[in-house]
Order: structure tokens, then sequence, then C-alpha cells
């Protein structure tokens, strides 16, 4: 079999490398800096030729990151991988998915036509902003959940009369599919975004009155949505609010924000790397590495993946 090789750029070398750790290899050794006015310079310095190539990079802002994974992609092509899997635990620019305005961008669709013609020939990434962006790839695509990860770490804590809340439709998915395996019950947040970054809150659908709530969400930017939330959901009577979320972007002022909102704990997974002295007690991380490694995994040896879906 072709050999797997994974390279990771510098967006999220930490989760790269816990995942090569999981798969007993060592990183594939390549240079990813810049030339002194700031361009992305990229060269790949091992053989790649007929390789089952993995580029490991989020596109979360800034926007480097993403120039980063489409050079990469491109020097994989152009050095003969045999496949080339872009690996995107955090697909950023996915806000804009619909031409809900006038004289609005797909950004998304943008990025996915240039992550194709870069050359990936497959993608796999973890909890999307909206599925549906698997659609504006022509090429395979794995889209992975962080719910195990966050479930399991839910299930080493008890809970009285559960609700999980969805702090806006978009998530409603989501946090259903998290109440069932949680026997918890469900209520959503009617949310209005009366310009971007800015979040109103109109009404709870359904009960939390006396209810220990986990608000659970695929990102946190500013932190908007979810302090928002958390006051609604207190002036409903919510006993204790924990956040659980996949993508923690923490834009701002974000991490005060939720260290100064009644919540008992927010945990994120590690698809965006923070610094431990940038974040407060409040904030635990859950890694994913052990989910992405075994998809990376399946995906060389041509096995299923949907058991890791559940
Ligand atoms: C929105 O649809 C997403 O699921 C998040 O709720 C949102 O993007 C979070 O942004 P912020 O933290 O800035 O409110």
């Amino acid at each position: 079999m072709d050999e797997l090789k994974i390279f990771s750029g510098n967006a999220n070398r930490e989760l790269a490398h816990r995942v090569c750790d999981f798969l007993k290899i060592s990183p594939g050794s390549i240079e990813v800096s810049e030339f002194n006015d700031g361009e992305t310079m990229v060269r790949i310095d091992e053989n790649v030729r007929g390789a089952d190539v993995f580029v490991f990079q989020p596109t979360f802002p800034p926007a480097r990151n993403l120039i980063e994974l489409l050079v990469m992609l491109d020097a994989a092509r152009r050095a003969s991988a045999r496949r080339v899997t872009a690996v995107v635990p955090y697909f950023g620019y996915a806000r804009q998915d619909r031409k809900d305005q006038p004289r609005v961008p797909i950004t998304a669709k943008l990025v996915a036509n240039l992550m194709t013609v870069a050359g990936a020939d497959r993608v796999l990434t973890m909890d999307l902003h909206s599925a549906q962006i698997q659609g504006f790839f022509d090429i395979p695509f794995d889209h992975l959940f962080a719910a195990p990860v966050l479930i399991d770490y839910l299930k080493t804590k008890k809970f009285t009369n559960p609700v999980v809340v969805s702090p806006d439709i978009g998530s409603i998915k989501m946090a259903r599919a998290f109440s069932k395996r949680l026997e918890a019950g469900l209520a959503l947040i009617d949310k209005r975004r009366p310009r971007p970054d800015v979040s109103e809150v109109v009404n709870v659908i359904g009960e939390v009155a006396g209810s220990d709530v986990i608000i659970i969400d695929d990102l946190i930017s500013t932190g908007g949505t979810i302090v928002t939330a958390v006051e609604v959901l207190k002036k409903n009577g919510a006993r204790r609010v924990l956040v659980g979320c996949t993508h923690a972007v923490f834009a701002g002022d974000a991490v005060k924000r939720l260290d100064a909102a009644p919540i008992e704990e927010v945990f994120v997974t590690d698809t965006v790397p923070h610094a431990p002295d940038k974040l407060t007690s409040k904030i635990n991380i859950l890694s994913v590495a052990e989910l992405l490694g075994e998809a990376i995994k399946r995906i060389h040896e041509e096995q299923s993946l949907s058991s890791l879906f559940v």
C-alpha cells in the first residue's frame, strides 16, 4: 500500500502532532514559512511521489491559514502524490454559505473551489457550519462530528433534569443528537442577528426552569450568541449552565465575556489552538486527535468511516 504521510501547516501543528502520535508516524518534513514581504513559502522536504498525502490545516483566521493550505495542496500535487486529502478540522469562511441578501458572496463555495483547484482529491473536516457545504465539492468528502468526544465527556458528569439547548436554529440538529444520546430534554433559542457579530434572543422554545442546561454549538466566535443565550436561560429559571462547542475561535474578548457570564464550564475541542495562559480555568479543552487520526487511518486503508459518526 502507498505510504501515508501527514504534512501540517502552521495553523494547528499541536493537533497535527497529536494525530501523528496516535498513528505512530512522524509528521512529514515540510517548510511552511514566509518570504520577507509576507507571502507564503512552502517546500516539501521529502519524496512524496506515489504517496497517500494528508495536508493538515484548519482555516480559522487569519487568511494566511487558508493560503498555506492551498499552497501546500499545490505543492503535494505537483510533487506527484498519488492522492491528496485536505484535512481541515475547522472549515473557516463557512458562514456566508448562501445568497440570502443582495450583493453578498457565497464564500464557502469560493473556498471549496479554491481547495479543489489547488489539488485536493478529497476532504476530511469536522462539524461544518452547515452540512450542505459538502455539496459545494464534487470530490469525496468526509464530515466528522466532534459529538462522540463531547458526549463521552458529558457522561462523566451528573446532572439534575438535564436539557440540551441549541442557541439558534442552525445548531438544532447537533443539539437534538446530544439530547438523544444523553437522554436529556431539548430546547431552542430563537436568536436574531440584527447585524453581523451581534445576536439578540427573542424567545426560549422549551422548558428549562429548574434544569441543568447544556448549550451546544458548532462555533464560538465573539461569544455573543452564548452569553445572550445564558442570560435568557437564567431568566427562565435554568440552574447550572454548561457550554459545549466544537470550534473555539474566541474572537476579541470572547474569553473574558464567557468568564464573566454565569456559566459553570465551557468545554471545547482543540480544532483551534489556544495558549493555556490565554484561557481561564472555566475553559476545558478536549482533543479530537484520536477521532481525526482514526478517520485518516481508515481513509488510507479504504475502510468505512460510518462507525465514527455515532
Ligand atoms: C451561528 O450560526 C453559529 O452556530 C454560532 O452560534 C455563531 O457563529 C457564534 O458566533 P458568536 O460567538 O460571534 O456569537
